[in-house]
């Protein structure tokens, strides 16, 4: 009889330990030893899609989109920073599993590196100072000084303007600085950053021009054969019809999202 009743105790002792250890395991989500992890390139210069906060923090509308991508594709992040001209070079090498940093989907890129589906609109635009009147359109850049991103669209579309006479810089706000400074007299690149940081009094006495130049989509950026491509796409897919992504769109940038094409 004693014998019998230890071994109940014990039965009792162990069954309350396993419900300890699985109790603990959904507390602490990150301690799954299961989870991925995936080495994701950003260039955090790019506001407000990835910025690093002055504690190294990063933030932006790429991060929050990355970081709910793996939640529910069932993987961890580790981001990296990179400056964007190394960026398809670094994936080639297969340095890095992935790269989110407002990368344009271009049909040159498609020929070394693979993209996800769709993830947000966007297009390039014109840059001036305040003060000037005179570049209204694509034809009134013919002949002028014109400041755009190393490696970026918009290095590649100042190449299509006659005569233009194209300085290179590593960062946004390099090539703002050298607007301001009056050494160029335009800057073409994304809208959308150059728009917000106006807008966000972050870029003052510069306004951007009329119409977009161009329609373009970024996408997440991996090496040709991933074996995480999949995932992140339905992740993306997911996120799009759960309304997270609507709600980290409107997080950035206060109106709803555009339709995305699924390819
Ligand atoms: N969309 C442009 C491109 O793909 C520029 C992106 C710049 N991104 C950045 N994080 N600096 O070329």
């Amino acid at each position: 009889m004693k014998l019998i009743n230890l071994k109940w105790h014990q039965l009792i002792l162990s069954l309350g330990c396993l419900l300890l250890i699985i109790a603990c395991k959904n507390f602490y989500p990150t301690t799954n030893p299961d989870a991925k992890l995936l080495k994701v390139a950003t260039d955090p210069t790019f506001i407000p899609f990835e910025i690093q906060r002055a504690s190294g923090n990063l933030e932006g509308f790429d991060i929050d989109l990355m970081n709910a991508i793996a939640k529910v594709a069932g993987f961890a992040v580790q981001f990296e920073s990179l400056p964007f001209d190394g960026m398809i070079s670094t994936l080639q090498a297969k340095r890095v599993d992935a790269a989110i940093s407002g990368i344009t989907i271009t049909a040159e890129r498609l020929k070394t590196i693979a993209f996800s589906r769709p993830y947000f609109k966007a297009g390039l635009a014109i840059a001036v100072r305040e003060d000037n009147q005179n570049i209204k359109d694509f034809n009134s850049l013919k002949g002028k000084k014109i400041a755009v991103q190393i490696g970026s669209t918009g290095a590649d579309f100042a190449k299509t303007i006659p005569n233009a006479k194209i300085s290179t810089f590593n960062s946004g706000p390099e090539f703002f600085q050298d607007l301001l400074n009056g050494n160029v007299d335009a800057v073409v690149s994304d809208a959308f950053a150059t728009l917000y940081a106006i807008k966000n009094g972050k870029l003052q006495g510069i306004r951007v021009v009329a119409d977009l130049l161009t329609e373009e989509y970024y996408g997440i950026a991996t090496p040709k054969d991933s074996s995480h491509l999949d995932a992140i796409n339905k992740g993306i897919a997911t996120l799009l019809s759960n309304g997270t992504y609507k709600q980290i769109y409107q997080k950035w940038f206060n109106v709803d999202p555009p339709q995305l094409p699924d390819s």
